[in-house]
């Protein structure tokens, strides 16, 4: 077991923002960690552990990762590494995500059945050492399953089998969720109270319009993922593809960002990422950590999951917090003057609920 029994606490929230995670009581710090494409793979053994401790030293109380990061060798090395740092378990929350499986072929081993959703979150849990998580995920949505098995199955790990607190969903549509909430309603079930969705300078659209109903009718959280777009807006693709970096290391998998990197489309962006660098030299601070404190400065964000591979990075990320009181609407309307993608927001508002 991960948990000490110690009642010592071992954890200093120093100068971070905590946020409610959508309609629930729980409090997440406003900068959190995930383990997409480095923990398990490109970082392992001491630097992870190093990596989570970094955060935990900057008041980050959260961690994120999924079943298929790595085919569970992502969940394997947090867990690891939460096992040596020996955290008490109450003062940390941490997720992970359920849909994609770990590679097996057997039909049954991915989506969102009921027996993948119990079978797959168990073995998470075996693969991070803990009894269980604070939020999982339906990773996206399984079109070949009916919403009230969905529905149904993340209760039970919930309610029945206490393998987690709280649901969340990730990418899916704001329709699918609206009808996740009524089913849940009708049937006596528990609805997801948080999406996990895509969100930063250079992807609004979703997060900023579709989402826009879910903020007001559901007072839904967002846990925001890639608020650095893979990295591009750090500045560090500007002039190519660094050796030691994400794009380099991963190039097939990210074969068509690096395609649409290389056309005039993509220059345009690295164009606004030069742009952003001078505000950024401005307010005293690094492109990487404006771009995060934008993402944190948007109040339906509940949390921007960093994504880091060195001690370094999560040092300079954390910087984005005494960022965020210096975005005035002056230096948001410059930002938008550079990035000139605002999307118009449609907002109607639900009844129901
Ligand atoms: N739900 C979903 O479908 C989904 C999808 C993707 C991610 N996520 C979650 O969101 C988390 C964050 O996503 P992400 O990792 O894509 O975030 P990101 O912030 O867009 O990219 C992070 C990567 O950029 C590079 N980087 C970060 N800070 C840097 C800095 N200061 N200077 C230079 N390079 C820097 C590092 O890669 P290199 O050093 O390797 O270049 C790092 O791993 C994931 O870990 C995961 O938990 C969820």
């Amino acid at each position: 077991m991960a948990s000490s029994l110690s009642p010592v606490s071992k954890f200093d929230p120093k100068n971070m923002e905590f946020r409610y995670l959508g309609p629930t009581g729980l409090k997440v710090s406003v900068f959190s960690l995930g383990g997409w494409m480095s923990y398990g793979k490109h970082v392992t053994g001491n630097p992870v552990k190093d990596c989570l401790q970094a955060a935990w030293d900057h008041g980050i109380n959260y961690f994120d990762t999924a079943e298929s990061y790595f085919k569970g060798e992502s969940e394997i090395a947090i867990g690891q590494a939460l096992r040596e740092l020996d955290w008490p378990r109450e003062e940390y929350v941490i997720s992970t995500k359920i849909f994609f499986g770990t590679g097996r072929k057997e039909p049954n081993c991915r989506g969102l059945s009921k027996k993948h959703v119990v079978e797959g979150l168990k073995q998470s849990l075996k693969r991070l050492q803990l009894e269980y998580v604070d939020v999982v995920f339906a990773h996206r949505m399984d079109p070949n399953v009916p919403m009230r098995e969905v529905v149904e199955s993340f209760t039970q790990v919930i309610r029945n089998l206490n393998f987690a607190y709280y649901w969340g969903t990730s990418e899916w549509t704001a329709a699918q969720i609206q009808e996740a909430t009524a089913i849940a309603e009708k049937y006596n079930l528990i609805a997801p109270v948080v999406e996990q969705p895509q969100y930063n300078m250079f992807a609004r659209e979703r997060f900023e319009n579709e989402y826009a109903p879910l903020y007001s009718s559901f007072s839904y959280g967002t846990t925001i993922w890639s608020p650095l777009n893979y990295g591009i807006l750090t500045g560090k693709y500007n002039d190519g593809i660094p050796e030691d970096s994400r794009f380099a290391k991963e190039g097939d998998f990210f074969k068509d960002t690096i395609t649409r990197l290389r056309s005039p489309e993509g220059q345009e962006k690295i164009d606004k990422v030069k742009k952003l660098t001078t505000i950024a030299e401005r307010l005293g601070t690094t492109t990487a950590a404006l771009a995060l404190a934008w993402c944190a400065k948007n109040n339906n964000v509940t949390t921007v999951i960093l994504g880091a591979t060195k001690v370094e990075q999560v040092v300079e990320n954390c910087k984005a917090l005494e960022i965020i009181p210096k975005l005035t609407e002056e230096v948001l309307d410059e930002i938008e003057g550079i990035l000139q993608n605002k999307p118009e927001v449609k907002q109607q508002i639900w009844t129901q609920r």
